[in-house]
């Protein structure tokens, strides 16, 4: 299956995209992951790095450019972290057809519980949190002993902004969606696992 995931910052999409690559065998599209591992790359906008660690949005050419690529590769996938405008939105439906168009729905008080408390494996990039999801020795990875790190957006101010970016620009999107009659919503909110079974129907009937 196509499958766009959709949610703030925090909302569990990264946690969520594993279960789905996992249990459809599909390819993970994720521009955060991409840029994270291109942070340097020179464009004629400058590097993803200088928007990134400001909690802004990286310009649409360059993501455009990576979204496309990955896409071409890709049978099925899932689709996380884009379209975050309305003007990638339109990008994006001149490129590929959807099946399922998601929302993990969570409020704002939890997202920035979630994000400040995150730690992230460097080796395997494996979500931890401080309180939620402990590993079993203090900073080290469960799976692959990897080094846990916190990400260089994820302090107090530079979530404030990416909150902020995504009601202004991305708010915009999922009320397109909706609109549409294509929007199925998720209560993001419940354990891992409860959110992973309503996808899982969710993605059944699509
Ligand atoms: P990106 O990497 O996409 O970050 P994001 O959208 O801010 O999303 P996150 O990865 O922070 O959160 P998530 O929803 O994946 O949550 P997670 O599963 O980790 O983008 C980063 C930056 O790149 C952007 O700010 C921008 O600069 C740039 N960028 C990316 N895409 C772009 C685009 N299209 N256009 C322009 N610029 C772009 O979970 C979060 C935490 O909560 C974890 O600790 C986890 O363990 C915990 N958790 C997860 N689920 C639950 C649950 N159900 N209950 C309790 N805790 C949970
Ligand atoms: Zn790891």
């Amino acid at each position: 299956p196509k499958i766009l995931l959709l949610g703030a910052p925090g909302a569990g999409k990264g946690t969520q995209s594993k279960n789905i690559v996992e249990g459809y065998g599909v390819a993970h599209v994720t521009t955060g992951d991409a840029l994270r591992a291109n942070k340097d790359m020179e464009t004629e906008h400058g590097t993803p790095r200088e928007y990134m660690e400001a909690g802004e949005l990286v310009p649409d050419p360059v993501v455009n450019e990576i979204v496309e690529a990955a896409l071409a590769e890709a049978g099925g996938f899932v689709l996380d972290g884009y379209p975050r405008n309305l003007s990638q939105a339109e990008y994006l439906e001149d490129i590929t057809e959807l099946d399922l168009v998601v929302l993990l729905d969570v409020d704002r008080e939890e997202l920035v519980r979630r994000l400040t408390g995150r730690r992230v494996c460097s080796e395997c990039g494996r979500n931890f949190h401080v309180e939620f999801d402990q590993p079993e020795e203090e900073g080290v990875c469960d799976e692959c002993g990897g080094e846990l790190i916190q990400r260089d957006d994820d302090n107090e101010e530079t979530v404030k902004e990416r909150l902020e970016v995504f009601e202004e620009n991305t708010q915009p999107v999922i009320d397109h969606y909706e609109a549409a009659g294509q929007l199925v919503r998720i209560d993001g909110e419940q354990p891992p696992g409860e959110v992973w079974t309503d996808l899982e129907d969710a993605i059944e009937n699509a």
